[in-house]
């Protein structure tokens, strides 16, 4: 694809996105890969992992594969060490993936609380310090936190999710103001519902299906190629100014009453 203007071009940067086989991070990935990037795709499954990789590679673009659990430090250090060793530098990490729990608050058990704060807030925290002690030692990157139109607005029975993903909103903010100085940009996606796996149970609930689309001004889910445009943002030179920012890409439904 012809870009017009070097506002979006990613050529020459490395960045890595967690969750990418499949849903969001998948599309994020894909977008950065045409604007020019070399990605990294994470996930835990490494056959899932190495078809997306191989359906970019196929198309053309710099694309590669690391296996590992976010939640796993020692597993994200390691992976992070061996993309500066073999590309010299890490100029973006975006910290997507995640992992929804749905019960009712009164039954929601303390295990499943704390590994969906592990997974959708901790492990972001790990990523991003060590994504950007990498960063900080050669000249600065970018990180994007995935997280929610939840969180400052709630919903019944997904009280971990949203815990977490307020977390991270706040913690965008934290990194954000203590990094600049070592330019380091540090922002937040928040997606409204998007069609992918997570939502599988959720999209096929047809009531549920109908208040989606009854309750967003935009009338229908979002797909996940929708999440690509701010992630290219964010990391670009579009974006060189812009930190500590939580973009809204949910159809309005945030902003409706
Ligand atoms: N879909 C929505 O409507 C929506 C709305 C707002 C925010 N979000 C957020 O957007 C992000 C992506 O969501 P999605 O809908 O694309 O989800 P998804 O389709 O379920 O994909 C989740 C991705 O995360 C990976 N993953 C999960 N746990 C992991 C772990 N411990 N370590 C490494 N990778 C892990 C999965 O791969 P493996 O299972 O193979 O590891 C997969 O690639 C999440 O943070 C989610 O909370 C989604």
């Amino acid at each position: 694809m012809a870009i017009a203007t070097t506002l979006f071009d990613l050529t020459g940067r490395t960045i890595l996105i967690t969750g990418a086989s499949r849903g969001i991070g998948f599309a994020m990935a894909k977008a950065c890969a045409e604007h020019g990037a070399r990605v990294v795709l994470n996930g835990r499954d490494p056959a899932t992992l190495a078809e997306k990789v191989d359906a970019l590679a196929a198309a053309g673009h710099a694309a590669e594969g690391e296996a590992f659990d976010v939640t796993d430090e020692a597993a994200t250090i390691a992976a992070l060490d061996r993309i500066v060793a073999r590309h010299g530098a890490l100029h973006g990490a975006i910290a997507n993936a995640g992992v929804q729990h749905r019960v009712p608050v009164l039954d929601f058990p303390t295990a499943d609380f704390r590994r969906v704060v592990e997974t959708n807030l901790t492990a972001c925290f790990v990523l991003g310090r060590e994504a950007a002690k990498r960063m900080a030692a050669t000249g600065g990157g970018a990180i994007i936190n995935t997280v929610s139109m939840l969180g400052p607005i709630a919903r019944p029975t997904v009280p971990a999710y949203i815990a977490a993903k307020e977390g991270l909103r706040a913690l965008t903010r934290a990194m954000a103001v203590e990094l600049g100085a070592k330019g380091i940009r540090v922002n937040a996606i928040a997606p409204g519902y998007v069609a992918t796996e997570m939502n599988t149970a959720l999209i096929e609930n047809e009531p549920f299906n109908a208040w989606v689309i009854g309750r967003t001004p935009m009338g229908r889910w979002a797909q996940p190629e929708e999440l690509g445009g701010a992630a290219v943002f964010l990391m670009s030179p579009a974006g060189a100014f812009v930190s500590g920012h939580i973009l809204s890409v949910d159809g309005a439904m945030s902003v409706a009453v």
